[in-house]
This record gives structure tokens, sequence and C-alpha cells, in this order.
């Protein structure tokens, strides 16, 4: 244990491995698989994935950066962190608000994140029953619909999720989290291989890697920057008390600025496999790109139904999802309990219960709007949006991107040079750059992305 250990109020990473890990788990999950191809489908490809790509790059990896270190010197759940870590720097005490804020996004994310995990764990038994084999494109939509209109269904299956998150949370750090994340990745990177070679023989694969990678900026609306934006933040668990959470337990030695790297770039692998292995089926069977949140579970599974061992394959494909949504949905819940503990005084395991329950509740709002609920409508946002679009847009285009903003504020113009520089031993030039980064290019990104939204200023 570190020196300052007496300031660590949960616990550590047994190692920088651990860490590593336990973040890439947070960050790989639903949002690669199941989200981004779809918003890439719905936003016209190539020229989304290009602005995704350069949002993660220039924006998300300092952020990242800077949240991690805010973390690691804060020592404690984000909203105190961040107070800790104002303090030392003479800064506002109301910067904690970007904490607390975090929390709150992380809360409503895991809402509708656990009713989409419960869609994966349903689609194992589907899988493992054997009921994609041969199966028509209209038969696995029509299987999805029909799912769909059955609240009891996405009722159970999404407390099963949140049952296990409870549980494995109440556990505690290193027992809980850690166990769960270590053979994950790699079986999940695995599978993804093996279904982008299958879509490689079969699929529209040219066709594919024309849609992903030659961007047509005539496609490329205000809202889809803002989608790509806050996609950037979402799938690299940004500004949702996770990554400051994650740093409040780093061990001493680590290297903030590679780990941030690494995991940036295995998350956006992820993502972009998962766009290869699903659109060539999409293309091959004459399907919709813009088929929206159903997307991959109408797809996939006809790979599966035709593939050589397709059955096992599908399977573990679903069961492997499944981790993939436990390892973030354990690292969104976390800063939730985190705070009941320190706040309230709850001891783990009643601080992840209350969490659960205050969770299950929510996600009725999204189990509705998927099964038409009239009330789940939100006519507001155009016709036919739901509140999971609400909760969704919300959390991802609005809350995260302005997080990110006031992170790269705080780190960028509060935070005393010396201990970051010292921290993130960095060459001067990089140091330089990366608080440049910090300082204007991200806040102005993002300010301008908004002012275009509202419509302010049009470029
Ligand atoms: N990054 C996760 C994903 O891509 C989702 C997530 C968001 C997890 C925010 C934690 C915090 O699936
Ligand atoms: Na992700």
């Amino acid at each position: 244990m570190s020196a300052n250990h007496k300031d660590i109020v949960h616990g550590q990473w047994s190692n920088r491995f651990a860490y590593i890990l336990a973040a890439t788990g947070a960050a790989v999950g639903l949002g690669n698989i199941w989200k981004f191809p779809y918003i890439m489908g719905e936003n016209g490809g190539g020229a989304f994935v290009l602005v995704y790509l350069l949002c993660i790059a220039i924006i998300g990896i300092p952020v990242m950066i800077a949240e991690v270190y805010v973390g690691k010197k804060g020592r404690q759940s984000p909203m105190r962190a961040v107070a800790k870590v104002a303090k030392e720097n003479n800064a506002h005490p109301l910067w904690q608000s970007f904490g607390a804020m975090g929390v709150l996004a992380g809360y409503l994310i895991l809402s509708f994140y656990a009713v989409i995990a419960g869609w994966a764990f349903a689609y194992v038994f589907k899988a493992a029953g054997g009921s994609f084999v041969d199966a028509s494109p209209e038969y696995l939509s029509d299987t999805f619909a029909l799912f769909l209109t059955s609240p009891v269904q996405l009722i159970c299956w999404t407390s099963v999720i949140l049952l296990i998150t409870v549980i494995v949370v109440a556990k505690g750090l290193q027992n809980g989290l850690e166990k769960a994340t270590r053979f994950m990745m790699p079986g999940m990177l695995f599978l993804l291989l093996v279904i982008v070679v299958y879509s490689g023989f079969y699929g529209e694969f040219a066709h594919t890697v024309e849609f992903m990678f030659a961007p047509d900026f005539s496609k490329l609306t205000i809202n889809s920057v803002l989608t790509a934006l806050g996609h950037s933040f979402f799938t690299l668990s940004l500004a949702s008390g996770v990554m400051l959470m994650y740093g409040a337990y780093l061990p001493e030695q680590t290297s903030i600025v590679k780990t941030s790297i690494w995991i940036a770039i295995a998350d956006t692998l992820v993502a972009l496999l998962a766009g290869l292995a699903i659109f060539p089926i999409v293309f091959a069977n004459q399907l919709e790109p813009s088929a929206g949140p159903g997307l991959i579970f109408q797809t996939l599974p006809l790979a599966f139904g035709q593939m050589p061992a397709g059955r096992v394959i599908g399977t573990l494909f679903f069961v492997m999802l499944v981790f993939a949504a436990f390892t973030s949905a354990i690292a969104l819940i976390e800063s939730s309990v985190a705070w009941l503990v320190e706040r309230r005084g709850y001891k783990r395991p009643q601080a992840a219960v209350l969490a659960g329950f205050g969770l299950w509740s929510l996600s009725l709002l999204t189990v509705f709007s998927f099964t038409g609920e009239s009330w789940a409508l939100v006519s507001f946002m155009g016709e036919g949006k739901t509140l999971f679009d609400l909760l969704d847009y919300l959390t991802a285009n609005i809350m995260l991107p302005i997080g990110g903003l006031l992170i790269a504020l705080f780190a960028g113009w509060k935070v005393h040079s010396n201990s970051f520089e010292t921290e993130l031993a960095l060459a001067p030039v990089t140091y330089a750059v990366l608080r440049v980064l910090l300082k204007f290019v991200t806040p102005l990104i993002i300010i301008l992305v908004f002012v275009n939204l509202i419509g302010l200023v049009k470029f």
C-alpha cells in the first residue's frame, strides 16, 4: 500500500494490470457493440465515424487523463475528490458540481443500460436454444419485436442484471470488480474477430468498408456531430463519475497517460470491429442500417444462424456481451455506492441494495418506452420519441459533453501546472500540447457544437 493510504476510503486496485482491466472493462461494453453500430447507421456512416475518431483522439484522451488525475489526487468518490483537488488548487468549491453531475449521469445511464443488457441476456438463451438456426431476416425481426411487447420479460431480465450488479458491487473492490473483468476482454475480442471473418466471407464487406471509412460530409448534420461527440464520452466512460472513481483507486506508480491511451485504443478497436462484423450482414440482407437500437439483435443472429458452429458461437457471443455490459454496469453503479457509503454512512452492501432499488424503478421508464406504452412517449422530442430516447439524449448528448467541458476547464485552468506535470511525467512539449488541448481546444469544440445546435451561429 502506498504512503497515503489513510486517505483512501474504499481500497485500491491490486496492481496496474488490474486497473487497466477494470477501466477497459468499464469502457468496452454495450456502447461499442450495441450503440456504436446503430448510431453510425442512423448518422450515415463514414463522416460520423471520422468525427467520432477525432473526438476520441483530441477530446476523449485528454479528458480521460484529466479525470483520472483528479480522481487519483482526490482519492474519494467523485464529488469529494473534485472538492479536495479544487481546495488544494484554491479553486472555487462549486467545481465539485461536475463530480456530482457525473454521478447523476452515470446513474441515469445505468437505468437504461441495464434494460439493454437484459436483452443481451435473453438472447443468450435464444441462441443456445437454437432459435436462430437458418432463420430468415423477417423471422428474426419478428422475434425481436415480439420480445419487446412483453413488459414482464423485459422487467425480469433487467432485474436479473441489476441483481447481479448489486451483488458484485456489494462484495467490494478487489473481490468483485477485478475478478469479473479478468477473463472477459480477451474472449470478447476473439469472438468479434470470428464474426468479422465470417462477415468478410459471406457478407458485403467491401460495401461496409466504404460505408464506414469513406466520409460523405453531406450526411453530417450538427446533431450527428453532437452524437459523435457525446458518444466519444459515453464509450470511454468519461464525465460519468467512473474515471474519477477508478482513478481514486489507482496504485501510486501507474502511468495515467499510457493507460489512458491504451484504454482508448482498445475501446475504439472493439467498436470498429463491431461495425465490421455487423454491417456486412446488414447490406447482404438488404436490412436498414438505420434500424435503431434493435440493429444487432436483428442482424447478428442471421450470421449465427448460418455459420458453422453458429449455435455455439452465437451463445458465446451473447454471453460475452452480457459480461462486457456487466463490467460497465458495475462501473456505472460504483460511484453512487461510494457516495452513499461516504456521505450517508451506509455499509457497502446496504448502499448497493439501495442504489439498485432506485435503478430498478427508473429502469421501468425504459422498459415501457420499448413496450410502446403511450405514457412513455415524449412528444416534444419528435414523433415516436420515447422516454428512453430522452434519457439517452439527455445523458450522452448533453450531460456528458457539459461534464467533459467542465473537467477540461478545471484541469486546464485551475489545476496547478507543477503537480499535474510531475504526475504525468511527460516530455515538456507533449505536456504543453495536452494543456492546450484541455485549456482551449476541448472547451472550444464543445461550446461551438452546442452554440451551433441551439442555432445561435451556423457554420
Ligand atoms: N463505456 C460504456 C460502454 O461503452 C458505457 C459507460 C458509460 C460505462 C459511462 C460507464 C460510464 O458501453
Ligand atoms: Na465503450
